[in-house]
C-alpha cells in the first residue's frame, strides 16, 4: 500500500493482522530467543493477547515523567558531543545516533554505569536480525546476543523484586502480575522495547541531521530559534522515517477502488511511499519545516492497536538530539552523505561523518 490515506486507513483496519511468527520462519530461524521475540511478543500478536502483553508496558510507561526523561537524554547528547568535541568530528550514526537511545533506555531500566558497554554491544549484534538483509553469520551472533540481553534483562528483574525498588521495571512487574504474563513473556516485551526503541531513533536521527545540514537555511534557523525543533523533527520523520512499514496478513477479502486484495496475501503498509504522497504533502520531496500539515508525519509511528507504545519517548529523543547539537555545535557541517536501506521494517543508515571548527 503506498498511498498516505490507504496506509493511514488500514492501519486501523482488523482485517489485516499482524504476522505472529511469519518473518523468523521465513528466515529459517524457528527456535532460540530470536524466535520468542516473534512467539510471545506484542509486535506479532493480535487481539486479546496482544493486549494482555502490550498493557503492562504501557501502563508502565505512562508513569513515567516525560520531562525527567528529556533532562537525562539532553545530558547524555552533552557528554556524547563534549567526548568528541576537541577532534572537531564525529561518526554520527555509531558515535551519537546509536548510543544516545541505549543510554536512554539504560536510564529506563536503571542499568548500572559499568554494565552499559556490555549492555550496547549486546543490543547492537542482536538488532542485526531485524536491519534488513542480514548474513548468516549476522543472525547466529544475534541469537547469542540476544540470549545475553534475555538473561542480563532476568537479572535486572530479579533485583527490581528483590529490592522493593519503584522504578520502571518494578512497576511494569507490578502490572504483569495482574494480566498474568509468563516470566517468558514478561521478558519479550522488554526486549521489544529495546528494538523498538533503538534502530528507529538511530536512523530517524542520522536522516534528520543529514537534512538540516543539507539545507543550510533552515539549519540556521534551528540553531537561532529552538522552537522550531518539533517542527524539524516531524518533517525529517515524513522526509525519512526510521521505520519504513509495517507488513501485516489480509485475512479476509478487502476492497479499495473497485480492486479486491484477496484474503491470506503479505500486505506491506508503506510509511517510505505515504509520507511523500503528493496528494498529501505538496512538493513531496522537498525538505521543508514550514509545511502546515506537519502532523500528518505522526504516520511515522504506526496506528491503530500496535501504534507505537513510546512515541512520547521516540519524540524527546529525536527532539532532545537535534536541539543539543544545534546548541552546541551550530557549525556542523557534513562531511559523508549516509545511504539510507531498507524498504520493509527498520531502516538501516550507513557511516555519517559531520565536522565542525574547534
Ligand atoms: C523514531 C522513533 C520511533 C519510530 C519511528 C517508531 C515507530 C514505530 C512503529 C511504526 C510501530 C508500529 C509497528 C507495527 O505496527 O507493526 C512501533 C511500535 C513499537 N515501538 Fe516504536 N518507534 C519509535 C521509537 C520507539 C521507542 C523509543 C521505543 C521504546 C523505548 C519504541 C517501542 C516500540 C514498541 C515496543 C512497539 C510495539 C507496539 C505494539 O506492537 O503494540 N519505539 N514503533
Amino acid at each position: 500500500m503506498l498511498r498516505h490515506d490507504d496506509v493511514a486507513r488500514l492501519m486501523n483496519d482488523s482485517r489485516l493482522q499482524a504476522t505472529d511468527i511469519a518473518m523468523p520462519v521465513q528466515a529459517g530461524v524457528t527456535e532460540g530467543v530470536l524466535f520468542d521475540i516473534f512467539a510471545h511478543g506484542m509486535l506479532t500478536a493480535n487481539g486479546d493477547v496482544h493486549a494482555r502483553r502490550r498493557s503492562p508496558l504501557s501502563r508502565a510507561l505512562a508513569n513515567q515523567v516525560l520531562d525527567q526523561f528529556r533532562q537525562h537524554v539532553r545530558k547524555a547528547a552533552a557528554a556524547l558531543i563534549d567526548a568528541s568535541m576537541q577532534t572537531g568530528r564525529l561518526e554520527l550514526a555509531s558515535d551519537y545516533a546509536a548510543k544516545l537511545p541505549i543510554l536512554a533506555l539504560a536510564s529506563l531500566l536503571e542499568v548500572p554505569a559499568t554494565d552499559i558497554a556490555d549492555f550496547a554491544r549486546n543490543i547492537y549484534a542482536m538488532n542485526a536480525f531485524f536491519r534488513p538483509d542480514p548474513t548468516d553469520e549476522a543472525v547466529a551472533d544475534a541469537e547469542t546476543a540476544a540470549q545475553w540481553v534475555q538473561n542480563y534483562l532476568d537479572g535486572l528483574l530479579t533485583q527490581a523484586e528483590r529490592d522493593r525498588s519503584r522504578g520502571f521495571l518494578a512497576q511494569y512487574l507490578e502490572f504483569t502480575e495482574e494480566g498474568k504474563l509468563a516470566r517468558s513473556e514478561v521478558l519479550v516485551q522488554i526486549i521489544q522495547l529495546i528494538i523498538g526503541g533503538t534502530e528507529s531513533v538511530r536512523t530517524a536521527l542520522v536522516a534528520q541531521t543529514v537534512q538540516m545540514l543539507s539545507n543550510p537555511e533552515q539549519w540556521r534557523a534551528v540553531c537561532s530559534d529552538p522552537t522550531l525543533v518539533p517542527n524539524a523533527v516531524a518533517e525529517g520523520m515524513r522526509f525519512e522515517p526510521g521505520i519504513a512499514g509495517v507488513v501485516r496478513v489480509s485475512v479476509q477479502d478487502i476492497e479499495l477502488d473497485g480492486w479486491t486484495l484477496p484474503a491470506g496475501q503479505l500486505v506491506l503498509l508503506s510509511f517510505v511511499s505515504a509520507l511523500r504522497d503528493e496528494h498529501i504533502f505538496d512538493r513531496p520531496d522537498i525538505f521543508d519545516l514550514s509545511r502546515p500539515n506537519l502532523k500528518l508525519a505522526r504516520l511515522a509511528f504506526g496506528g491503530g492497536a500496535h501504534k507505537c507504545v513510546a512515541e512520547a519517548m521516540g519524540l524527546a529523543e529525536l527532539e532532545e538530539g537535534l536541539s543539543v547539537l544545534a546548541d552546541r555545535l551550530p557549525g556542523l557541517e557534513l562531511e559523508t552523505r549516509p545511504r539510507f536501506q531498507g524498504h520493509m521494517f527498520v531502516r538501516k543508515t550507513s557511516a555519517c561523518w559531520v565536522r565542525w571548527d574547534r
